[in-house]
Formats: structure tokens, C-alpha cells, sequence
């Protein structure tokens, strides 16, 4: 069966897995320089992209040993690279490898939107999943809502117009100095807190699908600077609780319009708690499946870089040798 070997270099995730045309996952590799970042208080473009260029190697042989492969294995029939949106120095670092190999090897490869690739992490626990399918996909860097027809057929419904949800986590949690990334922090202390002390808005109440968190934001800084006794945990589960109901909302909202088959979380914010609740309620409010991907198919992955790889390939052919990294892909704009 033939098989692709994905490369995802877009952030600070370096890895590299081997999926064959079904979507089964032969190997999955994932190295982070997120320790390197910690002290930051975010990701540091520069130290990400030179752990790239030392880690990406070992990681492609570790991908193609787990595989049982061997370089120049002929089952390989391509090579599938996030060209974007990301961290221009990183993004170049995978597809300069991927340029390498594919001209080495004697295959096609093909460059990837990271956006897609994560609306393609469901078809690797479950290649049958019935369409249409709405996507709520949360992460450091992007807020979307996102109605599919197929795969690879989206429409975006709305996005965040400031920050993502899960930045507007991070800079809260550093606010109230808790660690980076602040996400999981917050979202353990919010379980010690209780949202009744502190009453936080709830941004983009209107109709329409786009969101917002840089207002939410500024009002915990406003509360906590007015309201000196307010306990961490307490901070914790408002904050927790008005991005929980923002998304929840909209998503809702987009339900009544658009009836789909499935509601599928995806990012690296899918990890919280309140969300993957929320979403499974909804889920059942609606009557639909819910397909919440196990957290290592949710954050960055090169697994479902190769699944999108695979889909583009066999629709819009390989990519062009003069291809270069777009830091700044929309999902809309990918054809
Ligand atoms: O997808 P991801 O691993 O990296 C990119 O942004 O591309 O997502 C990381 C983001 C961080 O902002 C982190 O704080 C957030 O996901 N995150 C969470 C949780 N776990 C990670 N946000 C809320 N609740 C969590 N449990
Ligand atoms: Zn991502």
C-alpha cells in the first residue's frame, strides 16, 4: 500500500510520521522545543527554527525506522510538508528537507496548509466518519470555525478578529503569573475555582461566527487590578468559563444554520476540560456524533500532514520545486 511521510515543522513541534492511503498511521514522531521556550514565555522564533535543523534529521529516521522502512523504500510515494501558516525560519527548515528528500528519493512531494492538516486529525482515528462535519479548530495561533463537506472541502464560518484562544490563555496565565504554556495551568486551577466571584463578558454575542478574546483578556487584568482579594482559582474558572461559552455559543449557533453529521474538535486548546465537555453535550444536544481526537492527534503533528498530503496529491498533483513557505496561509485560500 502506499504510503507518505509527513514533515511538520511550523511552530515549535518538530515531527515526522508514515500514513498509508486509508489513513492508518505507521509512525508518528513528535520532538518539542518547548523547553527551550518556557523561561520566554512563548515560543522564541529563532531558538525554534534551529532546533529544527538539529532534531528534524533524527526525527525523519526514527519516523521511517518505527514504519519499518527503509530511505529509499519503494512503498513511499511521497512526501507531504506544512508550507504555512507558521514561523517563516521553521516552516523553511521542513520544506527545504522535504525538497531534499523528494528530489533524492525520485518522489513527488507536496506542500501542506497546517490549517487543513489539523481538520484531517479525525480521519485518523475514524477513516469513515459520515459528512458533513463542523470543526471547531482552537489552538495557540488560530481560532476557526470551519463546515466541511468532504474532506478536504471547507468553508471557514468565522475566526477570531484579535487573538487566538489559546494565546488569549497563555498571556492571562502570565498575567497572573502562572507557567508557560498557560492553557493546562489555568485550566487545572480553574477545577479549584469557582466562576460565581467574578463575572466576566462574554465577547461576540451577536449573530455571525467570528470571535474574539483580547476584551476578555483586558477585563481580567481590569477585575484583578480592581479586586485585589480575588483568589487565582477563582480568576481561573471566570476566564475558563466566558471562552468556554464564547466558543460554545457560536458553535451552537453554526448548528442551527448548517445541520451536519459530526462536530469535531481539533488544536491544541481541545485539551480543555470545559471545551471537550461543552462540545460533547452539544454533540448529544443535536443528535450528531462528536469526534473529540486523542490530544497527540489534536497538537501539531506530522501524521495529519501526511493524511492532507495524501488528499492533495491525489487532487492537485505535487508541488513545484520553487514553492516557498507562506507564513501567513489562510485556510480559505487553500484550492
Ligand atoms: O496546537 P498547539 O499545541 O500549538 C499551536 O498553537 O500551534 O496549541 C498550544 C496552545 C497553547 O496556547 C496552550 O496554552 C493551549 O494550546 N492549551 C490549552 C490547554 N492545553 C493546551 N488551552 C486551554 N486548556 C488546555 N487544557
Ligand atoms: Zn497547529
Amino acid at each position: 500500500m502506499a504510503l507518505v511521510l509527513g514533515i511538520e515543522t511550523s511552530c515549535d513541534e518538530t515531527a515526522a510520521a508514515v500514513v498509508d492511503e486509508e489513513f492508518h498511521v505507521h509512525s508518528s514522531v513528535i520532538e518539542s522545543s518547548l523547553d527551550q521556550h518556557r523561561a520566554f514565555g512563548g515560543v522564541v522564533p529563532e531558538l525554534a527554527g534551529r532546533a529544527h535543523v538539529t532534531t528534524l534529521g533524527p526525527v525523519v529516521q526514527r519516523a521511517l525506522v518505527d514504519a519499518g522502512l527503509n530511505p529509499h523504500d519503494p512503498a513511499i510515494e511521497g512526501i507531504a510538508v506544512t508550507a504555512g501558516p507558521g514561523l517563516i525560519g521553521s516552516l523553511l527548515v521542513g520544506l527545504s528537507a522535504a525538497k531534499a528528500l523528494s528530489l533524492a528519493w525520485g518522489v513527488p512531494y507536496i506542500g501542506v496548509n497546517h490549517l487543513e492538516g489539523h481538520l484531517f486529525a479525525p480521519l485518523l482515528e475514524q477513516s469513515d466518519l459520515e459528512w458533513p462535519l463542523l470543526t471547531l479548530l482552537v489552538s495557540g495561533g488560530h481560532s476557526l470555525i470551519v463546515r466541511q463537506s468532504g474532506p478536504g472541502q471547507h468553508e471557514v464560518l468565522g475566526e477570531t478578529i484579535d487573538d487566538a484562544a489559546g494565546e488569549a490563555y497563555d498571556k492571562v496565565a502570565r498575567w497572573l503569573g502562572l507557567g508557560y504554556p498557560g492553557g493546562p495551568e489555568i485550566d487545572h486551577l480553574a477545577q479549584e475555582g469557582s466562576p460565581g466571584n467574578l463575572k466576566l463578558p462574554v465577547s461576540m454575542t451577536g449573530e455571525g461566527y467570528d470571535l474574539s478574546f483580547s476584551g476578555l483578556k483586558t477585563a481580567v487584568v481590569r477585575a484583578t487590578q480592581k479586586q485585589k482579594d480575588l483568589s487565582v482559582a477563582d480568576v481561573a474558572a471566570s476566564f475558563q468559563a466566558a471562552v468556554a461559552e464564547q466558543l460554545l455559543r457560536k458553535v451552537a449557533l453554526a448548528l442551527e444554520h448548517y445541520p451536519v453529521k459530526g462536530l469535531a474538535l481539533a488544536g491544541g486548546v481541545a485539551a480543555n476540560s470545559a471545551l471537550r465537555l461543552g462540545m460533547t453535550e452539544l454533540a448529544k444536544e443535536f443528535g450528531i456524533a462528536s469526534h473529540l481526537p486523542t490530544m497527540a492527534n489534536c497538537t501539531d503533528n506530522a501524521a495529519m500532514i501526511a493524511a492532507a498530503g495524501i488528499y492533495r496529491l491525489r487532487h492537485d498533483g505535487p508541488s513545484a520545486f520553487d514553492l516557498s513557505a507562506s507564513p501567513n496561509w489562510q485556510l480559505a485560500d487553500v484550492s
